[in-house]
C-alpha cells in the first residue's frame, strides 16, 4: 500500500533556552519531492527547528513523525538512522581528514587490516553522480567552502537521506555554484527526497521553493506554495511589517576624495589597482568571487602586504603596516568571514564589542564599563540586535545576530572610512534595510563608505559610484547608477 502520510510532520514544537524562547509551537509539513524554504528574520529559530530535527537539540515539547510514524530523534545518529541529512550553517567537517574520510566519519569499519579503498570509491561515486569534481585525497581545510558544501551533499546522500536539510547553504557561493546546486537539489527532488532549504536571498527561494514556511519570534507565522506568494507579502510575514523601498539610498552630498589608492599591487591577486573614494560617499566594488576585492582592501586595511602602491588619507601620505595603523587612520574593515575573524565566542557579545574599544572604555573602571553597556544598547536597539542581556556568550547568538555584533563594534569607532566586505551577507531582509539607513546616516555624516558586495541588486541599489573588478585587475567604473543593469555588470565582471 502507499503510504499517504506526508514525509515529515513536526507539530508543536517547544524550545527553550535561558532567558530565550526560541521556539513556541511550530509546526511544519513536507512532502516527498518537495522543496520548503524555510523563512524568517535572524534569531526566528530557524537553525534551531532544524537542530531538533538533526537530534542535536532535544525539543521541550511536540511531536515529529516521518511518512506517519511517531520518531524519537535524541541523538545526531538517531536522526541519520531515521533518514535525515543536515548541513549546518556552521560545517561539521574535519579539516584535517581527506573529503572521503569526511564522508565515511563515525562509520568506517575500524581494526588493523581492514580495507578502506571502497569507502574511498564510493566516495568517489558520489561526486561523480552530483556531477561534480572534487580531489578525493585532500583535506577539506584546502577545500573552497562550495567544494565543502559538495562533501556535506555527498555525506548526507551516502547516508541514504529521505530529508536533506540546508541551512543557508548558498551564504558563501558565487551564483554559478548556486546553479549548480540547485542542479542538483532538483535532482535530489526527482528521487523523492525532502528538502528543507533556509536562506536570506528572496531571489533563490522564488528560483527552487515549492512551498514556503515563515516563522517569526519563534511562533509559526504561514506556509503557502511559492507560486501564490509575492516578494512584498514573504517581506511583510517575515518582519511582520511591509518595507516600502527595499534600498532607501539617500543622495547625501559628495565632497572632496578622502582615501586615494595609487597602484596598490599585491603578486597575482591585486594588479595596479587605483581609485578613491570621496566624502559622504557608497563606493560599491563588485566582481565574482576570486576577482581581488577582499584582497584589495586587505590591503589598505594593512592586513597583508603590498609588494607596491601608495594609500593617502585627506592629502596625507598613509604608512599603513598593519590594521592597528589602519584603525589608528581611521579606517575600519568590516570582513566578510565574520566567524573567524571578528568574535571571539566564548565571550559575552558586550566584551565582544569592547575589544576594539578599550580605549574608549576603560579610562573610568566601573564608569567605563557602564558607557560601554550604554554605547553597545544603543546598538542593539538600532541594528535590532536579538540577545536576552549584554552577558550572553556570542556562541549562543543566531548567524545574523553574530554579524550584527561586529558591525556595531566597528561602528563604534567612528571610523572616517569605513569598509565593509559583504555587509549584508546572512542578514536578514528587516535588518538589511536597517543598515541601509544607517550607511545614509554615515554618508549624510561625511564618512566614505566602501561596500563590496555580490548582491548586485544591493551595490545597483545603495552605491554612488560602483567599480568592478575581475581577476586582481579594475575592469570598469559606473558613475551613472541609476541607469546600470545587472547585465551590464556581469558582462564586466566576466572580462
Ligand atoms: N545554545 C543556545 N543558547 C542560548 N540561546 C540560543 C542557543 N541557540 C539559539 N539560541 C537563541 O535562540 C534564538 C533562535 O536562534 P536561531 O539560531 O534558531 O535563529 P535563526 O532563525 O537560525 O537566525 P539566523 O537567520 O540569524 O541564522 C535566538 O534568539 C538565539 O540567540
Ligand atoms: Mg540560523
Amino acid at each position: 500500500m502507499v503510504n499517504t502520510s506526508p514525509l515529515l510532520q513536526m507539530q508543536g514544537i517547544e524550545k527553550s533556552f535561558p532567558g530565550v524562547r526560541a521556539l513556541s509551537g511550530v509546526d511544519l509539513t513536507l512532502q516527498r519531492g518537495e522543496v520548503l524554504a524555510l523563512m524568517g528574520e535572524n534569531g526566528a529559530g530557524k537553525s534551531t527547528l532544524i537542530k531538533t530535527l538533526g537530534g542535536a537539540h532535544q525539543p521541550d515539547a511536540g511531536t515529529i513523525t516521518i511518512e506517519g510514524k511517531l520518531v524519537s530523534l535524541s541523538s545526531p545518529t538517531a536522526a541519520i538512522v531515521a533518514g535525515i541529512g543536515v548541513i549546518y550553517q556552521e560545517f561539521n567537517l574535519i579539516p584535517e581528514l581527506n573529503t572521503w574520510e569526511n564522508i565515511f566519519l563515525g562509520r568506517e569499519k575500524s581494526g588493523f587490516f581492514v580495507d578502506r579503498s571502497h569507502e574511498r570509491t564510493r566516495a568517489a561515486e558520489l561526486f561523480k553522480q552530483l556531477g561534480v569534481d572534487i580531489p578525493l585525497d585532500v583535506p577539506c581545510r584546502r577545500l573552497s567552502v562550495a567544494q565543502q558544501q559538495l562533501v556535506e551533499i555527498a555525506k548526507a546522500l551516502s547516508q541514504d537521506v529521505r530529508i536533506l536539510v540546508m541551512d543557508e547553504p548558498s551564504a558563501a557561493l558565487t551564483p554559478q555554484e548556486v546553479e549548480k546546486l540547485f542542479t542538483i537539489i532538483r535532482d535530489l527532488q526527482t528521487r523523492g527526497i525532502g528538502i528543507i532549504y533556509i536562506s536570506h536571498r528572496l531571489d533563490e527561494i522564488f528560483n527552487i521553493a515549492d512551498t514556503i514556511t515563515v516563522l517569526r519570534d519563534g511562533q509559526y507565522v504561514g506556509d503557502a506554495p511559492a507560486k501564490e506568494m509575492t516578494r512584498e507579502k514573504m517581506i511583510e510575514m517575515m518582519v511582520g511589517r511591509s518595507i516600502e523601498n527595499e534600498f532607501p539610498k539617500q543622495a547625501a552630498e559628495i565632497g572632496e576624495p578622502r582615501l586615494v589608492v595609487d597602484g596598490l599591487c599585491r603578486g597575482t591577486a591585486v594588479r595596479n589597482v587605483s581609485f578613491n573614494v570621496r566624502r559622504g560617499e557608497v563606493l560599491g566594488i563588485t566582481g565574482l568571487v576570486g576577482a581581488g576585492r577582499t584582497e584589495l582592501v586587505r590591503l589598505i586595511f594593512g592586513a597583508d602586504r603590498r609588494d607596491a602602491g601608495e594609500i593617502s588619507l585627506d592629502g596625507e601620505s598613509l604608512k599603513i603596516r598593519s590594521p592597528q595603523d589602519a584603525i589608528h587612520a581611521g579606517i575600519c574593515l568590516l570582513t566578510e568571514d565574520r566567524k573567524s575573524q571578528g568574535l571571539v565566542l566564548c565571550r559575552s557579545v558586550r566584551e565582544n564589542f569592547g575589544l576594539p574599544n578599550l580605549k574608549q572604555f576603560s579610562w573610568f573602571g566601573a564608569i567605563g564599563q557602564k558607557r560601554e553597556r550604554d554605547a553597545f544598547g544603543q546598538y542593539v536597539d538600532s541594528l535590532s540586535i536579538r540577545i536576552p542581556h549584554q552577558e550572553q556568550l556570542a556562541r549562543n547568538l543566531s548567524g545574523g545576530n553574530q554579524q550584527k555584533v561586529v558591525l556595531a563594534k566597528w561602528l563604534q569607532q567612528n571610523a572616517k572610512t569605513l569598509i565593509f566586505d559583504e555587509p549584508t551577507r546572512g542578514i536578514d531582509v528587516g535588518t538589511k534595510h536597517e543598515i541601509y539607513q544607517l550607511m545614509n546616516r554615515l554618508a549624510a555624516d561625511g564618512t566614505s563608505i566602501i561596500m563590496i558586495s555580490s548582491e548586485l541588486p544591493e551595490v545597483l541599489g545603495m552605491s554612488d559610484r560602483i567599480l568592478v573588478m575581475h581577476e586582481g585587475q579594475l575592469k570598469g567604473e559606473i558613475t551613472d547608477v541609476k541607469s546600470a543593469t545587472q547585465e551590464h555588470i556581469m558582462e564586466t565582471a566576466i572580462g
